[in-house]
This record gives structure tokens, sequence and C-alpha cells, in this order.
């Protein structure tokens, strides 16, 4: 089955990230025919600063954490150009309409962004990743699976007019079983600034991790781990046995929530370590992380390529 997921390289990634979307995206590789991109053309929807090399991070980033180039397809967008011309034939049949009731163009209005036509036609660009690549299932977050609606109906729409081309995508959406809390206890979200970042340097970590609230109960005194932010998050890095020591050591008492705190430290340093340190050896070498986005790319355009050739043909161009 051939799956398609587009990040957009936009800032750091957290371990509610790691935990709520990249671990199965990891593992999917195994199973599935999957084509991961860095959405930088998306991104420039909101004009970020520092674009390229934001791009350039969330590529190390993703690679440390087990994306495998050699296994799926790995690129960055805007290596492909084909998806720009394919966004220009989509917007052909793309009804105003469609594009006028999309909630996340509303929202993002809503947020002090410019109402420009790249904003606008966001989905359309979406749409063209999607169809492009003839994606069968798109792992999606819940706020994106309008965007995936917009794609199967531009998808039918260019069947209809110029014969059958197109496969129609399938969302498959993103309940977060898990939702892991942020330092707050509410969820953990970049807009919540609530975060514990994966590749945040050791003080940053530290730092952060100081930062979860808990209840003020005594050293000495017998704590409740299931309300406990430090707790649950702990859990999400240990299995049955290391669940049910950590538990016992609350309920035993004689430690503070700093000792807690100072162990979940260690948790996060030892499942990250080797992510981390790949991080930091990838980002030394930018040479290298182009050189990964290009092979990913000559795979992913020739496939692009391929479509765009039965698509001349049916349009007249
Ligand atoms: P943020 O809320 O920090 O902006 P994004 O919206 O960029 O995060 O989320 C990227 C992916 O990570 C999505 O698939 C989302 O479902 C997942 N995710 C984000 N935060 C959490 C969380 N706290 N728990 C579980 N999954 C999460
Ligand atoms: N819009 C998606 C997001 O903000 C990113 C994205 C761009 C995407 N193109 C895609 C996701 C194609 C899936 C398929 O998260």
């Amino acid at each position: 089955m051939r799956v398609l997921t587009g990040l957009q390289p936009s800032g750091d990634l957290h371990i509610g990230n790691y935990f709520g979307a990249i671990k199965a995206m990891v593992d999917a590789q195994n199973t599935q025919d999957m084509f991961i991109f860095i959405a930088n053309y998306h991104a420039m929807t909101s004009n970020p600063p520092n674009l390229r090399q934001n791009s350039l991070k969330a590529a190390a980033a993703f690679l440390s954490l087990g994306v495998k180039p050699d296994i799926c397809t790995f690129w960055l967008q805007s290596d492909v150009k084909e998806v720009l011309e394919l966004y220009w034939i989509l917007s052909q049949i793309t009804p105003m309409g469609l594009l006028e009731r999309a909630h996340s163009y509303k929202d993002k209005l809503a947020k002090g962004l410019n109402a420009t036509h790249g904003l606008f036609s966001y989905p359309v660009l979406m749409a063209a990743d999607i169809l492009l690549y003839s994606s069968e299932l798109v792992p999606v977050g819940k706020d994106q699976v309008q965007h995936l609606e917009i794609a199967r109906d531009l998808a039918v729409k260019f069947n209809e007019k110029f014969g059958d081309t197109f496969i129609l995508p399938q969302a498959q959406i993103n309940e977060e079983v898990a939702v892991v809390p942020g330092i707050d206890g509410e969820k953990m979200s970049k807009s919540y600034k609530n975060t514990i970042d994966i590749f945040a340097s050791a003080k940053d970590l530290k730092k952060q991790i100081s930062a979860i609230i808990t209840d003020s109960s005594p050293l000495q005194a017998p704590k409740e781990w299931h309300s406990c932010n430090v707790y649950k998050i702990s859990r999400l890095f240990l299995d049955e046995s290391g669940q049910n020591n950590l538990q016992a050591r609350y309920e035993r008492g004689g430690e503070g929530h700093g000792h807690f705190k100072a162990y979940l430290n260690e948790l996060i340093l030892d499942y990250f370590s080797t992510a981390r340190s790949e991080y930091e050896r990838l980002l030394a070498k930018p040479g290298e992380i182009k050189e990964i986005l290009e092979f990913g790319a000559t795979k992913a355009r020739k496939i692009a390529r391929e479509k765009m050739q039965e698509l001349y043909a049916k349009i007249g161009l």
C-alpha cells in the first residue's frame, strides 16, 4: 500500500509528536510503501524565517528518528517541481466555493495570517502532493481531514472530465489514541509552549523537565502516580515492569518530585541517545542531508514525471 505523509518543517519536534505520529510512521516503513516529504512549499504560506535551515533541520530530525531513505522515498517537496505543474492543472477544475469552505483557511486568517492566494489555494497544492504519487493512504490529524476530502473531490472531478487518471486517496485518521500531556498536564503542543523537545540541549531539556507542574506533597510522603504529570510522561518510556517499579517508588514515599524528574531526564536521554547524537552529526554535515534528500527526490521525480506524461496527453499540453 502506498502511504504518503507530508511534514511541515515547523519548529522543534517534541515527545508528543514522536509518540503521537513519528513512531508509527517509522514503524510503517517495514510494511508499507512509504512516501515521506518535507512540505517546504506549504510552509511558505505562513512566511516563516530561516525556511532553508529549518527544512534541513527537519530532514535531520526525521532521519535521526528512524526514517530510512533506502526503504522509503524521502524528499524535499520543492525538489520535485512537477508538483507545482499539477497544482496549476488541478486549479482549473477547483471550484472557488470548495476552497471558500475550508476551515483551515478561515482559522489561519483568524490567527492573523494575511489572506493571500497561496494560503487560499493551499489545499490544491496538497491535493497535487497526494495525487501526483498515486497515494492510497494518507495518515493525517483531524485538522487535515477536510484537505483530504478536497483531494478526493478533485480526483473525482478530473477523472470524470478526462477519464480514469487518479487513485482516490483514503485518509487514515490519527485519533491520537494516546495524547501525550505537556509539562502543565494539557495536551503537549508547540502552541501551548508546554513541550519537552527531543533535540533540546541537555541544559534546556533539564529546564523543561524541571518546569513540569507537580503537587506539593513533602518528600517523605507517599505520592499519587495516577495524576502525576512526571509519571504520565515517564511511563511512555517504560515497559510494564518498569512502570510497576516506578509506581512502587511513588507509593513508598521517601523520594521527592525532584528525584522523579531526574529519573525522567535519564529516561529521555537514554531513549533518544542515538537519535540525538545522529541529529548533531547530520546537522554538522548539511551536504550529507542534501545528498539523501536528492536521492529521494530522484526516486519521487521518476514517478512524478511518468504521471505527468499521462496527464499531458489527456489535457493537450
Ligand atoms: P503541535 O500541536 O505541537 O503544533 P502538530 O500539530 O505539528 O503539533 O502535530 C504533528 C503530529 O504530532 C500530528 O500527527 C499530531 O497528531 C501529533 N501530536 C502532536 N502533539 C501530540 C500530543 N500531545 N500527543 C499525541 N500526538 C501529538
Ligand atoms: N498540510 C499538512 C500539515 O500541515 C502537510 C502536508 C502538505 C501534507 N502536503 C501534504 C500532509 C500531503 C499529507 C499529505 O500537516
